[in-house]
């Protein structure tokens, strides 16, 4: 099995990709690293802990707090609306009875980077706060990370939190910033992407009806299509955080295009947009600025859409 990170803000989609990174059996999870973004640091480090608790991890997976608040600005503190009163939905579980680590989600980063240098895949799927930290201290991380798969962005679609900005990416624009301009190499998995990933009621049927084990998937994503639902989103919720996680084994679920990715951290009305400059072959009806063309020394992956690949296999 191969060393992963999950550096999460758990969350409800947060919650659902962590139970479906250890129901795949495919990874060895060497750290669970929570981040402030859907609610502050120290509300998603609780949640990550009795995630821990809940799922039976705890006394093999560490959990780490992240940073008290994004790198520049003030912590986002109102997604409660959508993923509950402290983030779980309805539930109240359980804190982990863990000891608590002196060492940071930055910390931990930093040093599995190191102990499964060239071999260790990253996934984010909250802000990149932690991320962008362990870069700034150490840029050598950017070359150490096997692969490093985030939910945040959107290169073609309009944006969830602004008419032009991810929730991710909007929360903490500076961090986000760091890391696409490090040269890790990085797949974006975006709202172009998840907004076509639809989990419905015919797929919550079937998950309810799946027994124990799926039974706190079932409860969140129930309450996460209700979310949806008063927001206007129809009768399904996009599977955001499970589809990076997805990725990071298969990249056959999204369809990827090469590309460099610049986030807005100037505008406040732009905050936190991302721009998706393609790979020269695409571009060449673009004028050049030398902003543009610096930044193509930073290629990634972005997600134009979904792939092939069905989701439930
Ligand atoms: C992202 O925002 C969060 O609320 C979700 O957990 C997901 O990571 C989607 O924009
Ligand atoms: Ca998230």
């Amino acid at each position: 099995r191969a060393p992963i990170v999950l550096d999460s803000d758990p969350g409800i989609d947060d919650a659902v990709a962590l139970q479906y990174l250890l129901g795949t059996g495919r990874w060895d999870l060497r750290a669970y690293t929570s981040v402030g973004g859907n609610l502050p640091a120290g509300q998603t480090y609780r949640n990550a802990r009795a995630l821990a608790r809940a799922l039976r991890i705890d006394t093999d997976v560490p959990v780490h707090r992240g940073a008290a608040r994004p790198l520049t600005r003030l912590p986002y503190t109102a997604a409660a609306h959508f993923h509950g009163p402290e983030g779980l939905g309805q539930e109240t579980l359980p804190d982990s009875t863990a000891g608590h680590l002196t060492e940071s989600s930055a910390q931990a980063l930093l040093r599995l980077s190191r102990e499964h240098e060239g071999e260790l895949t990253v996934c984010a799927t909250g802000p990149l706060t932690n991320v962008a930290i362990a870069l700034l201290e150490d840029p050598a991380f950017a070359h150490r990370v096997r692969k490093f798969v985030f939910m945040g962005g959107n290169a073609q679609v309009p944006g969830n939190i602004t008419p032009v900005a991810e929730f991710n990416m909007w929360a903490d624009p500076d961090a986000a910033e760091v890391v696409l301009s490090s040269g890790i190499p990085f797949t974006m998995v975006d709202l172009d992407a998840s907004h076509r990933w639809l989990f419905g009621p015919a797929d919550l049927a079937a998950l309810e009806a799946a027994g124990a084990g799926a039974a706190l998937a079932a409860r969140l994503l129930r309450v996460y299509i209700d979310s949806y639902r008063r927001h206007g989103g129809g009768d399904s919720c996009p599977l955001h955080d499970p589809l990076a996680v997805g990725v990071c084994a298969d990249e056959s679920f999204v369809t990827l295009a090469e590309g460099a990715v610049v986030v807005e951290c100037a505008s406040e009305l732009t905050r936190g947009q991302t721009v998706f400059v393609p790979s020269a072959a695409q571009r060449n009806y673009y004028t050049e600025s030398p902003a543009l063309t610096a930044r193509t020394r930073h290629m990634g992956r972005v997600a134009l859409g979904p792939g092939p690949r069905d989701f439930t296999k």
